[in-house]
């Protein structure tokens, strides 16, 4: 794809590119905005570094791409609901994001784009990974391409946030603030193929923490065919890592990736601001 403001770098073999020429603490212009967006679906996910983004600023980048979506169990920031501020202080343990998943696709209409600042990051350690469900699908035998074309998969956050075993949360143990909802336990369903609505590339849309069970089986039948998914789709040769610094911002595309927030800077304190951007339709 030609960019006309911008050059892309790209970053992993499977996904994943740098953005130069782009200033995030002035507005962008139209053209400009199409061109990251562009660079988005084209990578899957982007990485800018060096940038001075307000809050103010990433709300208005987040409107431009859709609508900013209020977390129903994580809150929000007094004066943005939308923004998210990620910390993890100095001597605790990482809780949010670790384990491969997608954002939110315990929604009907799951996050399409996540866009996270780095405000104080971790000397070392504290890397995010992104794995391409889009690679995965490409790589599977046309036989398992066939034997998933229509299948259906039930996502629920009632493992990921459910209040008997992840009460620490609730209990206000971490420092991000965790409220029940009856969100918890709601199902939805997602075909487990799904079609980008922009690329028009297949990718396969399971992740771990939310997708419960293939329609028609019971979990334990399931079981074998998701978790043969959850390790093929993230094998190294679909992943890439990205090696935050404070003013860094990585900017992904839910609806064909996954990524996994490493846990491994107990002594350091990780600071992030996170917004997502709502989908506008079911997954088809
Ligand atoms: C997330 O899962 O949205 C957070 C990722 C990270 O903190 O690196």
């Amino acid at each position: 794809m030609g960019y006309s403001t911008i050059e892309v770098e790209r970053m992993g073999a499977s996904l994943g590119a740098y953005v130069h020429g782009v200033d995030f603490s002035k507005k962008l212009s139209d053209e400009q905005f199409q061109d990251v967006h562009d660079a988005l679906v084209d990578n899957s996910v982007i990485f800018f570094r060096d940038q001075d983004l307000s809050r103010e600023g990433q709300m208005e980048i987040g409107h431009r791409f859709g609508t900013p979506e209020i977390h129903p169990i994580v809150a929000g920031s007094n004066d943005h609901p939308e923004l998210i501020e990620v910390l993890k202080p100095a001597g605790e343990g990482a809780s949010f994001g670790t384990g491969w998943h997608t954002d939110n696709t315990f929604f009907e209409k799951p996050t399409m784009i996540t866009m996270l600042y780095g405000i104080e990051t971790p000397p070392v350690g504290g890397d995010t990974m992104w794995a391409s469900m889009e690679k995965a699908y490409d790589h599977l035998s046309d036989g398992m391409k066939e034997m998933l074309a229509d299948m259906v998969v039930v996502h629920s956050a009632k493992v990921a946030f459910d209040p008997r075993t992840t009460a620490d949360k609730y209990e206000g143990k971490h420092s991000l603030k965790y409220t029940y909802s009856d969100v918890v336990n709601e199902e939805v369903e997602h075909p487990l193929i799904r079609t980008h609505d922009v690329s028009g590339r297949k990718s396969i849309f399971v992740n771990p923490m939310f997708s419960i069970r293939i329609k028609g089986m019971t979990e334990k039948e399931s079981a074998p065919i998701l978790q043969y998914l959850y390790d093929f789709s993230t094998q190294p040769e679909f992943v890439c890592r990205f090696r935050w610094q404070d003013k860094s911002i990585a900017m992904w595309d839910n609806r064909c990736t996954q990524h996994f927030a490493m846990n491994d800077y107990v002594e350091y304190k990780r600071l992030m601001r996170r917004i997502t951007i709502g989908g506008d339709k079911r997954p088809v």
